[in-house]
């Protein structure tokens, strides 16, 4: 079992040929609105791939809360450790998709943004019977230092993905078993811009001083970096696709591939392996929570590379 500790947004998306600049207006295709948010992404990953998992977020009384509450439970996710506030909105991500697939986004947190300390413990119980806790940076700091606290206590380990980047006490870091920052947030950590493998390296080993015990740098189409020590790392190549529509959320289901493999017992080699399947396979979807892989496909698609 798994718990995912996030956000939950309604992501707000238009294509468009080019990004504007700032005064500009520019023409965008057609508008869609859908379940996302990295937390709730992650955790649609790692349902579809098979795992039990619980889902701790806030959402507001509204249209937008609906959605998850319809979302999460058509994905078998759990979400009775889940609160709804009355004073906050659900929140939104406004998502500009540029024709070369690459993204830029805006989120505005809303409730997610507020889960507070009591609210956590609230979620003591599933935490301490799962195999594996995930969280990510897109909600308060005091849920993420929190779920640390909790999940240390009752030695489940925790896997920390540092997205979106904003600052938190370092301390946790001794406490958190994988870390999974892409090369910008590895760079905002270590202080080492990330531009290749050597500062990769760099970057990797100046992290896991902080205390994690493994590192792992997600460098988008290049794969990522294992990283157990500087006599232990491994760079794996992430799988080339040649029908790649939409990019936003391939980290949220690397992550959530991962958690899924961890949690089932795999190598951190295959692990990765089976991360990267999940996140190649998101990319040729448009969306982000909707467009996580089944593990049939994830399986076919390892049984065929
Ligand atoms: O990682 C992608 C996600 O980040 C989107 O679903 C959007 O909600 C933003 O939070
Ligand atoms: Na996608």
């Amino acid at each position: 079992m798994i718990t995912v500790v996030g956000s939950f947004v309604v992501d707000l998306m238009s294509r468009t040929p080019h990004m504007p600049v700032a005064g500009e207006t520019v023409l965008g295709g057609p508008f869609r609105m859908g379940p996302g948010g990295k937390g709730g992404n992650q955790a649609v990953a790692a349902a579809r791939c098979g795992s039990p998992v619980n889902m701790v977020t806030k959402l507001g009384k509204d249209d937008f809360g609906e959605m998850a509450k319809r979302t999460f439970l058509a994905e078998n996710i759990n979400i009775d450790y889940t609160p709804i506030d009355p004073e906050e909105a659900t929140g939104a991500a406004l998502i500009i998709v540029e024709q070369s697939s690459e993204n830029m986004i805006v989120v505005a947190l809303g409730a997610c943004g507020k889960l507070s300390r009591e609210d956590i413990y609230k979620a003591e119980d599933a935490i301490s019977k799962s195999d594996i806790v995930l969280t990510q940076l897109e909600t308060s700091v005091e849920a993420v230092v929190t779920t640390v606290e909790i999940a240390k206590k009752h030695g489940v380990p925790v896997i920390l993905n540092t997205a979106p980047y904003q600052e938190f006490p370092k301390e946790i870091l001794k406490d958190i078993a994988y870390v999974t920052p892409n090369e910008t947030e590895a760079g905002y950590l270590s202080g080492i811009p990330v531009v290749d493998d050597d500062s990769a390296l760099k970057a990797a080993a100046a992290i896991q001083a902080m205390g994690v015990k493994t590192v792992i740098i997600t460098m988008g189409k290049r794969g990522c970096l294992l990283f157990e020590g500087p006599e232990k790392y491994e760079f794996v190549p992430s799988f080339k696709l040649d029908n790649v529509v939409d990019t936003t959320g391939a980290g949220d289901a690397f992550n959530g591939g991962f958690a899924h493999a961890i949690a089932t017992g795999m190598s951190l080699k295959e692990a990765a392996r089976f991360a990267s399947a999940v996140a190649g396979l998101s990319v040729t979807k448009i969306g982000t929570a909707p467009a996580m892989p089944r593990i049939e496909d994830v399986e076919a698609f390892l049984a065929a590379h």
